[in-house]
């Protein structure tokens, strides 16, 4: 199990501050606010902030930085939209954090080939509001109005992966500075390729460890006819479950389907101003024609009523369905809110569906004996749910219990051939178990190809595996 011990401070030495002082002038900060705000995400660690922080604004800001920090032999740390979970823009061994959200233009939005072509700094959000116009949009949607290029490292996906996949799916190519300071292209706009190795997805889900990426080209897709978004109720957890796995087993192209458990249905209620009933819930979303729609949500009406549950409700207008996926947006931070000053201890298990039910009730059944406050949710048509366990940050002992149930619910994911993250990443907290799911061997590969790449170690160090 990883207990971090904040390492000292990295100061950066005068002679590199003084260049990047030179070179980025006042979009180069030292300010301890400014290095604090880069030195802290949503995961429940705290180590020193980086020595400065350079605010990208080309390709070539990123390109100087980069050479600038390899000069003085000090690392790098690509910073999005700082909503990462699992620690990855934390400086464990100091160094300079690239933020890259001034790089936030959208490039190019090739409708006709349902493609576009961002900066890495633009969000989820705002690549749909350019898009709004288009008769487009663009899936994948963490819960936080994250970065596309933060999207791209950590291999995000969201609500709707179920139907348009993730972000391994939907990255068709990459702009990446290298650890040397070069410019890359991986990938083309083409829908397909067997042209080498694919280091579009080498790249993707990298955590920053083998280059910045500085432009990102995604897919989009044609906004549906129609759409109808439901809410079901059941009377416990497996029922609301098996209903999801039945679902998937069956091939309903189902757009989205979010479990929440009573207990986090109060947390969102309470943030959100809702009056959803708090009991096991199903949020869905149905995509295609009006016929297909219809028939769709008639298929997985029987089979939540076979379940026990109830009638669905309808979200029939756009408002409706924007307030309940909004809440469901924020249910991370409608969970962190309900026990003020708690830090989220969270998991990211996915399991092959058919497991699904045993996995949700024995983290349920944990959870419930640790006495630890949590918050449930699930991307469960994907078989990935997250437990956050809400803990005090300044007590030792809820820390341990959460990690160890942590530790416990990937023991038994991996035990039934499922992975430790759906979709956080590895970042610092689940390095261990990496090595669990994958092996030595295939981590010792990772290291390998890090070695290639990034021979001198200085692109965001000490995530997702420990060098040897
Ligand atoms: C969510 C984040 C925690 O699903 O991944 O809300
Ligand atoms: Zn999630």
């Amino acid at each position: 199990m990883s207990t971090l011990v904040p390492p000292p401070d990295f100061p950066l030495r005068p002679a590199l501050i003084d260049a990047l002082q030179t070179r980025f002038a006042a979009n180069c900060s030292t300010a301890l606010a400014v290095r604090a705000q880069h030195g802290r995400d949503e995961s429940v660690f705290d180590v020193p902030p980086p020595g400065a922080v350079v605010f990208a604004e080309s390709t070539q800001d990123v390109v100087d930085a980069v050479r600038l920090a390899g000069e003085h032999g000090v690392p790098v740390i690509p910073y999005g939209a700082g909503s990462s979970i699992e620690g990855h823009l934390l400086a464990v061994q100091g160094g300079i954090s690239i933020d890259v959200s001034r790089m936030n233009r959208v490039l190019s939005i090739q409708g006709d080939d349902l493609v576009a072509t961002v900066q890495p700094g633009v969000t989820r959000k705002q690549l749909n509001e350019e898009l709004r116009d288009t008769g487009l949009f663009f899936p994948i949607d963490p819960g936080a109005d994250a970065s596309l290029g933060g999207m791209a490292a950590t291999r995000a996906s969201g609500t709707n992966a179920v139907r348009y996949g993730t972000m391994r799916e939907n990255v068709l190519a990459l702009e990446v500075v290298t650890a040397q300071g070069d410019v890359i292209r991986t990938g083309t706009q083409a829908r397909k390729s067997s042209a080498g190795y694919d280091l579009t997805r080498l790249f993707v889900g990298s955590e920053g460890t083998l280059g910045v990426m500085t432009e990102v080209t995604v897919r989009l897709y044609p906004l549906p006819e129609a759409v109808s978004a439901a809410i079901c109720f059941f009377p416990d957890l497996d029922a609301a479950v098996q209903t999801v796995i039945q679902t998937i087993q069956l091939g309903v192209p189902i757009a989205r389907v979010e479990l929440l458990d009573g207990n986090t249905v109060r947390m969102v209620n309470a943030h959100a101003k809702l009056t959803l009933r708090e009991e096991p819930m199903l949020l869905m979303e149905f995509h295609g024609s009006p016929a297909s729609v219809q028939e769709q949500a008639e298929t997985v009406q029987a089979l939540a009523s076979e379940a026990g549950g109830n009638d669905f409700s309808w979200a029939t207008t756009p408002e409706d369905r924007t307030r309940l996926w909004t809440a469901r947006h924020n249910a991370f931070f409608a969970a962190l809110q309900s026990r003020p000053g708690c830090r989220a201890v969270t998991t990211d298990t996915c399991v092959p569906i058919s497991r699904l039910a045993d996995s949700v009730r024995a983290a349920v059944d944990d959870a419930n004996a640790s006495g630890i406050p949590y918050f449930l949710v699930g991307h469960v048509g994907d078989g990935n749910f997250h437990m956050g366990y809400l803990i005090d940050p300044e007590s030792p002992d809820e820390r341990e219990r959460a990690e160890r149930l942590s530790h416990d619910l990937v023991a038994r994911t991996l035990a039934v051939g499922g992975t430790c993250t759906g979709e956080h990443g590895i970042g610092l907290h689940k390095m261990d178990f990496l090595v669990e799911e994958t092996g030595e061997g295939a981590v010792d590969l990772m290291r390998a190809v890090k070695r290639a790449l990034d021979p001198r170690g200085l692109m965001n160090p000490g995530k997702i595996f420990r060098m040897r």
